[in-house]
């Protein structure tokens, strides 16, 4: 298979360890205490792999890939709900270039809003975007991305076992990219999902976003948030990245945060 060329040069500085507790932990500290933008901590395994909501994210081999990337974003912090959405489109660009994963295969990478990528309806990436904000202003944001490579040796655990992929079940053994070829092009992708939104706004991300976001748009979706679980028919992004939905009578409201599910059980409902 022939690989498509990366979007841009990436402007990242990668540091490699063998085993952190946590990239986004340390790279918080980091972004905390001034590191400059594009500093990336990658580890090849993590003792405590932290997930969205509290939860643990099982990193504890070098099946995956898992780092973190601090960014400095100069849009106002209303605007933070796109940086997860980018990644998730960096990441999902990083595929179709990598593996040839896109619009014209038969498996696509799809995004499950607001920040994972599945592959065949299963969850193939994470993205654990963390951020400081001073009033309307974005200090720094920490970008964690967790992608299974491989499937762990012994196989997920249990509680992940249906709704976990691995980029391995999806392409040639042949075709597989390296760690390192999948770092750097998933770095190059975010970079150029990143510029985008930073130089012309939304408008072109949300395009790419909703493309990928296809199998959900116009289905009916039940999205649980800490306030309790919301219904509608998910209608697209609005302007600060949000999952617009409509109700039964019609009216159209966004939802800033949530883990979303389909009625037809293809996302499958994660615990709050
Ligand atoms: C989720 O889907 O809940 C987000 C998972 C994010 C996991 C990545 S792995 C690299 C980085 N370091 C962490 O501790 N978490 C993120």
């Amino acid at each position: 298979m022939s690989r498509m060329p990366e979007e841009s040069q990436p402007f990242f500085h990668v540091l490699h360890f063998e085993q952190l507790d946590s990239t986004n932990a340390w790279l918080r500290k980091m972004a905390a205490g001034g590191v400059p933008e594009g500093t990336v901590i990658w580890a090849d395994r993590q003792t405590a792999g932290r997930g969205r909501h509290g939860r643990a994210w099982y990193s504890t081999g070098n099946w995956g890939l898992w780092f973190s990337m601090v960014l400095r974003p100069t849009f106002p912090s209303q605007n933070a709900g796109w940086l997860s959405i980018a990644a998730g489109v960096g990441v999902a660009s990083s595929l179709h270039r990598l593996s040839g994963l896109g619009p014209e295969s038969a498996v696509r990478p799809e995004l499950k809003w607001p920040n994972d990528v599945l592959l065949g309806g299963r969850k193939v990436c994470g993205i654990l975007c963390e951020t400081s904000i001073s009033g309307s202003a974005l200090d720094w944001a920490v970008v964690g991305i967790g992608l299974n490579r491989l499937v762990p040796p012994e196989g997920f655990p249990e509680d992940i076992r249906l709704t976990a992929a691995a980029l391995e079940e999806f392409v040639l053994e042949s075709d597989m990219p390296s760690a390192q070829e999948l770092v750097s092009s998933i770095l190059a992708g975010v970079y150029g999902a990143y510029r985008r939104l930073s130089d012309g706004g939304a408008d072109a991300l949300r395009l790419q976003a909703e493309a990928l976001m296809g199998s959900m748009l116009g289905k009916e979706v039940s999205c649980a948030t800490p306030a309790g679980t919301l219904s509608g028919i998910a209608m697209g992004l609005d302007s600060h990245g949000a999952l617009v939905l409509r109700d039964a009578r019609g009216v159209e409201f966004s939802v800033n945060a949530g883990d979303v599910s389909l009625g037809t059980g293809r996302f499958i409902q994660e615990e709050l």
